[in-house]
């Protein structure tokens, strides 16, 4: 079987912020549509939390939601932690795009081979973070100025 990429993508700002009470805490239309671009055809792995938020499955793409508590949902599987989801994953030869939260982008820092950030621009206040990580140990594959923000698509070096 070919290995799969897996790429964490996530949009956060320079103080890494992700979320606030649950949801995305800005509007960036031409963001979501990157998002949409980008993973469309492939595979999402997602917490239960960013789950909720979204509050469905996302069209044309596969949806693995990492839960313990989920119960069966039409239009995704739902696996107890992130080494069953990706193995699940990998299944199908897809790319394997890691869609946050925190847990799920924590475990898997150390299983990505790259990164696709989108760098927010501007200040909000939020709860939710992306974990500390060493930046320095990813190499810029390519870097975008889309004016409200700024998309980066990192390697492991
Ligand atoms: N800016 C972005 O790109 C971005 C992306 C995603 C999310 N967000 C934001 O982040 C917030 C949600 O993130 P969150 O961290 O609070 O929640 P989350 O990771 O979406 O969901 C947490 C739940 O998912 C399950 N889970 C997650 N990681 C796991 C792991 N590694 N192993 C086992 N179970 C795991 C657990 O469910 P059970 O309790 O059922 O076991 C856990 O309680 C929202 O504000 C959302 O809008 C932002």
């Amino acid at each position: 079987m070919i290995k799969s990429s897996k790429i964490i993508i996530v949009a956060m700002t320079e103080q890494f912020l992700i979320g606030a009470a649950g949801e995305i805490p800005w509007q960036i239309p031409e963001e979501l549509r990157l998002f949409r671009d980008l993973t469309s055809a492939h595979t999402l792995i997602m917490g239960r939390h960013t789950f909720a938020s979204i509050g469905r499955p996302l069209p044309d793409r596969r949806t693995i939601v990492v839960s313990r508590h989920l119960s069966k949902t039409p239009g995704i599987e739902i696996c107890p932690n992130l080494p069953s989801a990706v193995q699940l994953a990998e299944n199908y030869g897809e790319k394997i795009f890691f869609a946050g939260g925190v847990g799920i982008y924590r475990d898997a820092l150390p299983l990505a081979d790259l990164m696709s950030i989108s760098w927010v621009k501007g200040a909000y206040t939020g709860d939710t973070y992306f974990p500390a990580f060493d930046l320095s140990q990813w190499q810029v594959i390519s870097d975008r100025d889309y004016g409200s923000f700024r998309h980066v698509l990192y390697r492991r070096c």
